[in-house]
């Protein structure tokens, strides 16, 4: 096996499925205007033997071996050099047992991979890496995004370490200041759109056609190939056996395509004997794939008007529905809704287990327990869920939610205090 792997990579249409595409700017097939995914040779894989080597490269050492996405980069697309990837030592995130969760949902195998622990606070950095590599070998020098903040606050960083312009179209008013705080830092130009994250995808759609700029937006296929590493990374994390059932939260739907997708090739591939479930969370109020899955068993998707106080899954036109489609019916994975009162309900309780997350992160936990509660998950099965934003992104959520009351200040002294003590 040559040390890059697979690599060898092209690109197909998961619509007319046309090989070797050649990708339109907004990254969708010439033909027929669908989205591509990346397919590799099918060959002889070593399993045991890439296992032993990932393994070792977790000892300190190249930068490309210390990120947790690169040390899987047999399973990515090349770059001519591997030593260029940009990096800032995205993945390697931490799996947390989350028994109290678990016991409350009767779940008796409960655990977390917490994406939220990435460089930039989200997993959008799994796939950052990937495509803003891919940019900076291509001689890109400007990259966009429209974005519900985590994907911006990711795309400023890695386009500032790569020495890359970058600019992003987000919904005025309706991105926490955290993740606009993290895209202003890093020196990306930041426009706020009076619309919503569609309206700013529409937009975006045109200022491209009309500039030449690398879009990052997860229509780019390479940042789904980052994203999927987390599923080996997981995979190796439980020494290679499959957990049950995943459940992540969904928006514009990549993240979940990019997990079931990685899954399904280490399986194809002979890494795991079996997939687990792959399951999608989304909020009531930003449900077009739940309703396009009860309604149409994923044949067909309306778009809606979006709302929910989960900001980053605010999103009524996502663009990899049919990917996810396929990864629920490949998997067997289940799709269901969750109410703002659960999701507010799962990040108390993932917070009281020491863990921070995003509400949109809650969503996972919401949506497993909600499961189980309908027999969809049994108590005995593995479960993980990703988390995939990090608590402090939105920490205005949990006064405006409630569960966080601040008590008024009060006098200066130890009486005060053990006074409160006695009401706690
Ligand atoms: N969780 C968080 C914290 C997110 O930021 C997002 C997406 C999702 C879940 C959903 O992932 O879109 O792949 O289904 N945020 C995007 C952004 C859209 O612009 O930051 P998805």
């Amino acid at each position: 096996m040559p040390d890059q792997g697979a690599a060898a990579h092209r690109l197909r249409c998961i619509g007319c499925g046309a090989g070797a595409v050649q990708p339109r700017a907004d990254w969708r097939c010439p033909a027929c205007g669908d989205l591509l995914e990346v397919e590799y040779a099918e060959g002889a894989w070593d399993a045991p033997g890439l296992k032993a080597r990932w393994r070792g490269r977790r000892a300190p050492g190249e930068a490309q071996d210390e990120s947790g996405v690169w040390r899987f980069r047999e399973l990515l697309p090349v770059l001519r050099d591997a030593r260029a990837a940009v990096t800032l030592r995205e993945g390697n995130t931490p799996l947390y047992a989350l028994a109290r969760c678990g016991r409350e949902a009767g779940l008796e195998r409960l655990w977390a991979k917490h994406q939220g622990l990435n460089p930039t606070g989200s997993f959008k950095d799994t796939g950052m890496t990937v495509a803003v590599s891919q940019a900076r070998e291509g001689g890109r020098p400007w990259l966009a995004c429209a974005s519900t903040g985590n994907t911006s606050a990711s795309m400023a960083a890695y386009a500032a370490r790569a020495g890359l312009r970058s600019l992003v179209l987000v919904p005025a008013g309706k991105i926490t200041w955290s993740k606009l705080a993290q895209a202003l830092d890093y020196g990306a130009t930041v426009c706020q759109l009076e619309t919503d994250f569609d309206g700013c995808m529409r937009v975006l759609h045109a200022v491209i056609a009309r500039q030449p700029m690398y879009l990052v937006n997860s229509m780019n296929p390479y940042r789904l190939e980052g994203q999927k590493t987390a599923a080996a990374e997981l995979l190796e994390q439980l020494d290679w056996q499959a957990p049950d059932h995943v459940v992540a939260p969904g928006g514009n739907l990549a993240n979940a395509s990019a997990l079931g997708k990685g899954f399904l090739e280490l399986r194809r591939w002979g890494f795991i004997a079996r997939a687990p479930r792959v399951s999608i969370i989304q909020a009531e109020g930003a449900n077009p794939l739940v309703r396009s899955w009860r309604e149409h068993q994923g044949r067909e998707l309306t778009p809606v008007a979006a709302e929910t106080r989960a900001s980053a899954i605010r999103i009524g036109h996502p663009a990899s529905w049919k990917k996810a489609v396929r990864v629920l019916r490949e998997t067997g994975g289940h799709c269901t809704d969750v109410s703002e009162a659960e999701i507010a309900a799962a990040k108390r309780a993932i917070g009281r287990e020491g863990i921070g997350c995003e509400p949109a992160s809650a969503a996972a936990l919401a949506g497993a327990r909600k499961l189980a509660r309908a027999g969809a998950i049994a108590p005995g099965e593995s479960v993980v869920l990703i988390l995939t934003g990090h608590g402090l992104k939105d920490p205005d959520y949990a006064r405006e939610m409630g569960g966080a009351e601040l008590a008024p200040p009060i006098e200066a002294s130890a009486e005060a205090v053990l006074r409160a003590l006695e009401r706690a």
